[in-house]
């Protein structure tokens, strides 16, 4: 029996529909669960925003510089579950990682920090699960930010769902020595040493 050339095309656009059918059913509990992380993000990020406008007619002037959200792509998550020997599953991403949503908070003075923090927490569907205050205590190599770990609901078509959101609150100052120490540290033709130095000079205001 022969078989036409449309038969052969025909048989491998089935191929094709299934292959792109099955991909699409595995992708898609990812993407939805990504998709929470971005909603738990506009959540957090208006509630910043709201401070920010109300605080601003308190102190007449803004206690929020700017704002940056990201959600962590898969491919670092998926090495972040590998490093910590955690299984490579979705709900292990909501039980085991807290940064998968973060927000950045960057103010012009410490102060504005904890205000923000604490009229933040306070609201009364917030959780807070950790709070570092690298702030009060430093890391060894100068690190400064206030690292809260919380989680807020979202309100979807038919459930609520709590989404864990890392939350960090630094001055513009200790954003610009962040941002500077992160890319000294993959600058290998540079030693620890002399970095660290460079690094000291930014920091001498403590702002
Ligand atoms: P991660 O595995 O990085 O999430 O560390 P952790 O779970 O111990 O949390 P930690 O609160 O210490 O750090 C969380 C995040 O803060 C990091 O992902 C960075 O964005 C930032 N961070 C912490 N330490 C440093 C640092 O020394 N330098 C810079 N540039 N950023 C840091
Ligand atoms: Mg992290």
């Amino acid at each position: 029996m022969a078989f036409s050339l449309d038969y052969f095309k025909n048989q491998i656009q089935k191929l094709e529909d299934k292959f792109f059918g099955d991909f699409q059913k595995r992708v898609e509990p990812a993407q939805r669960l990504m998709s929470y992380y971005r909603c738990a993000l506009m959540e957090v990020e208006t509630k910043f925003k709201v401070l920010n406008e109300e605080l601003s007619f308190l102190h007449e002037r803004n206690p929020i510089d700017n704002i940056r959200t990201r959600v962590k792509d898969f491919e670092s998550i998926r090495k972040k579950l590998r490093q910590r020997r955690f299984p490579l599953t979705l709900d292990s991403i909501e039980q085991n990682l807290h940064d998968v949503a973060g927000i950045r908070v960057i103010c012009p003075f410490v102060d504005d920090i904890y205000v923000l923090a604490d009229c933040f927490l306070r609201q009364d569907d917030i959780t807070l699960l950790e709070k570092k205050d690298y702030i009060a205590r430093p890391k060894e190599n100068g690190y400064r930010s206030l690292h809260l770990i919380i989680e807020i609901p979202i309100f979807l078509h038919n459930e609520k769902r709590n989404m864990k959101v890392e939350v960090q609150l630094r001055t513009i100052a200790m954003d610009f020595w962040a941002n500077l120490e992160h890319r000294l540290r993959y600058k290998k033709d540079i030693s620890a040493e002399a970095a660290k130095k460079l690094l000291g000079r930014v920091h001498t205001n403590k702002m």
